[in-house]
Parts: C-alpha cells; structure tokens; sequence
C-alpha cells in the first residue's frame, strides 16, 4: 500500500505566500511550456528560464528570506492555474527530505544556496533503489515531464548541503501526492 507525503508534512510547514510572489508566479509557469511535446529545444527554455530566475532572485532577496523557516523546510505556495502550482521552499541546515516521487510535471530552480539530490528507481510501490546524485548550486534547475498519471515520478530525495537554501517549484498537480518510499 503506497502512502503520499502528505501524510508526513506537518500542518505548520506549508505557507500562502501569493501575495508577495505573485509575477515569480506569472514567469513560473512560462516553464509549463516544457510540459508541451511542442517544445523544438527544452533545454534551451530551460535554460532562459534559469536565468531569467536568476535575474528575478536579485530583486526578491527581502521577501525570501521573510519566508518561515521550519525545522526541515518550509513550503509556501507562489500560486495556483488549475490543477498547477507553484511552490518557494526555504530549507534550513542539514536536511534531509523524505524518498518521494511527484506528480507527471515536476520544476525545479535553486534560487539560492546549495543541494544535493538523491535519485531513485522504484522496485516495487514502497521501495527504490538510489541511482544517482546530482549537485546543484544556485541557478541550477532541472526538470521531469513523464506519462503517468501516479505520483511516483521523479522519485528522489533532497539535502541540504548549505546551511540554507532556497528552491522554486512547479509541479502539474499537488505535490503533496507525492508517493512515499523507503531505500531498498
Ligand atoms: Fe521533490
């Protein structure tokens, strides 16, 4: 029986920070273009957008670091189209997040600081295998578009490797969703 990283998250960990994110919000979901088949070049999109993000963060340094800060990490929701959603979250030192996997569409953009990323290949609906680890710094950004309708996409998990960090999110659904795993 598989169980949603929802069922993990503390009540206090997840923010409404609309108010002050709301045009990172706009320029988020230019990235839901790489959600399109019709995209000729994502990496180059993908990269225009990082570094449009990079610009974006100069600007943002007050309202980021009023963000909460939570013992883990703290999620605060930039805004909502649809089913989409947009997500900054403040990490604090020496985190480690759970093995989760994600909805089809999953972004992500390091505004500031560093992490590392674990990823993993599911054997079965509780359990994967770490595959691989990925540095990334600010500016960095990758993403994953993939044809299931499950949550157990893009299965990883994130540290901290700074004593604080920043990332931006867009995900094609609730990322609270996410499937749970523990390493095999
Ligand atoms: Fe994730």
């Amino acid at each position: 029986m598989c169980i949603a990283l929802k069922s993990i998250l503390a009540d206090q960990q997840t923010y409404d920070a609309r108010d002050a994110f709301a045009d990172v919000f706009q320029q988020l979901l230019g990235a839901k273009a790489l959600a399109s088949n019709d995209t000729d070049a994502p990496c180059q999109l993908s990269q225009q957008l990082a570094d449009d993000f990079s610009q974006l963060a100069q600007s943002y340094r007050e309202p980021l670091h009023a963000l909460p800060e939570h013992d883990t990490y703290s999620r605060n929701i930039i805004g909502t189209d649809d089913k989409w959603i947009g997500f900054i979250c403040r990490w604090g030192a020496n985190v480690t997040s759970s093995i989760h996997g994600h909805p089809p569409f999953a972004y992500y953009h390091v505004i500031d600081g560093e992490v590392a990323m674990d990823f993993y290949r599911p054997i079965n609906d509780c359990e994967a295998l770490k595959t691989s680890t990925t540095e990334m710094r600010a500016g960095d950004s990758i993403f994953s578009n993939n044809k299931s309708n499950q949550f157990d996409n893009l299965v990883h998990r994130v540290r901290t490797t700074s004593t604080t960090a920043f990332t931006l999110h867009l995900y094609s659904d609730n990322p609270a969703k996410g499937q749970l795993f523990k390493a095999a």
